[in-house]
């Protein structure tokens, strides 16, 4: 099989965690006799660099023409002050927009060997595994209107929150669709004791909920669901949200897997191709110095195998291997704690080309 992959590192350590993805899949690809045409290309503040603009016109084009597209992260200090719309993270709605990637998934595990790098209590953390579903083309997001208004009494601003019945449906049923194959239990998160979009929403979630008896439902306010997420986070399988809850919740979630480094994600459309990236983000504070961990985007990695390349054998093999790098005690800086040696992410990347070759080797 031939497959075609658009890589858009972005910024910061965007760039050391895609080259690590890279490195990775050639490993891949040699091990399961599979080949891709790798075509990498500008998004955010790189782009806005080169070309004055966040998502270039032929970045779109490559994303298109491909089977899948990895990003590493964009955005970073350099170019905060821009103006909204030619901001890094521009580039990146646009790109979500554009691909109508609408599902975002984001699974939430705690690896056993990594329970004492969170700060909660092993008690609480124990078992947990739930994933988060998270609307990303719509509400908060992109809204119109969305503008700054200078009026006699001052500044005026306004964001919007907008969604259609079809785009609520849409996400619910994706979200269904993963309960019934998991332990059967969805969360709907919401603010329906103060928002019209989400009394709507918990409107569309019942009515859904008729096609899927055997799905049992939960629907939470989201501030609650938020303290419950660190109270008791092992209640959550399936969690399903617009798109601002989905965006805090996931990054709240990465406390209870000891760090934001180990959050893989995928965005998927209804046909086209599927967007995968780690949930953080750039990383000023460590940017260029091989410290950043590359899990979150090796595991996103390995979701992109199985959605986008339907290669499930490479991508549960590329996941045990991370497991099994884990186990065997290295970490990089985030984990580190005072027990462990803080390995570089290219290093980590070389754990886990060896923990590849193993597990091929053990089957
Ligand atoms: P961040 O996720 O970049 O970093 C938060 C903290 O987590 C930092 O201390 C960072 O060092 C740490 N961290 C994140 N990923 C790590 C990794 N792989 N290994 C080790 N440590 C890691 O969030 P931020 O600092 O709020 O945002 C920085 C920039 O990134 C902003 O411009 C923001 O808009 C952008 N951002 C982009 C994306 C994306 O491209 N998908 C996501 C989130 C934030
Ligand atoms: C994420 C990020 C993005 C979001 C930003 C960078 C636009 O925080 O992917 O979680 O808010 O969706
Ligand atoms: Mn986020």
């Amino acid at each position: 099989m031939q497959y075609r992959l658009a890589v858009l590192p972005g910024d910061g350590i965007g760039r050391e965690v895609t080259s690590a993805a890279l490195t990775v899949l050639k490993k891949i690809e040699s091990l399961f006799s599979f080949s891709t045409e790798v075509e990498e290309a500008d998004i955010g503040g790189a782009a806005i660099d080169r070309f004055g603009h966040p998502l270039p016109q032929r970045t779109v084009e490559i994303c298109q023409a491909s089977d899948a597209v990895l990003l590493g992260a964009v955005g970073g200090p350099k170019w905060d002050n821009l103006p909204g719309d030619l901001r890094p993270e521009a580039g990146l709605l646009g790109l979500r927009k554009t691909l109508q990637v609408f599902a975002n998934l984001r699974p939430i595990r705690v690896f056993p060997e990594l329970m004492d790098a969170s700060p909660l209590k092993r008690e609480v953390v124990e078992g947990s595994h739930f994933i988060i579903v998270r609307e990303l083309t719509g509400g908060l997001y992109f809204g119109e209107p969305k503008e700054r208004r200078q009026t006699a009494n001052g500044l005026e601003v306004v964001d919007t929150l907008h969604y259609t019945e079809d785009e609520i449906e849409r996400i619910v049923r994706v979200a269904f669709d993963l309960a019934t194959k998991r332990r059967g239990h969805l969360t709907s998160v919401d603010k329906a004791n103060v928002l019209e979009s989400s009394r709507v929403w918990r409107e569309v979630v019942q009515r859904v909920a008729l096609d899927y008896p055997q799905v049992q439902v939960h629907h939470q306010l989201v501030d609650s669901a938020a303290m419950m997420m660190v109270q008791k986070p092992t209640f959550f399988d399936v969690v399903v949200t617009e798109n601002l809850f989905g965006d805090i919740l996931s990054d709240e979630a990465a406390v209870i897997t000891g760090s934001l480094g180990m959050l893989p994600s995928a965005s998927l459309s209804s046909r086209g191709p599927g967007l995968y990236e780690p949930v953080h983000g750039s990383a000023p504070d460590i940017a260029g110095q091989n410290r950043a961990n590359p899990l979150a985007t090796l595991l996103s990695l390995s979701m992109l195998l199985e959605h986008s390349f339907s290669q499930h054998e490479a991508a549960s093999v590329l996941e045990k291997s991370v497991l099994s790098v884990i186990s065997q005690g290295y970490r990089t800086a985030d984990l580190a704690g005072r027990h462990h040696q803080a390995l570089s992410t290219t290093e980590m990347t070389e754990r886990v080309l060896a923990a590849l070759e193993d597990q091929v080797g053990c089957q």
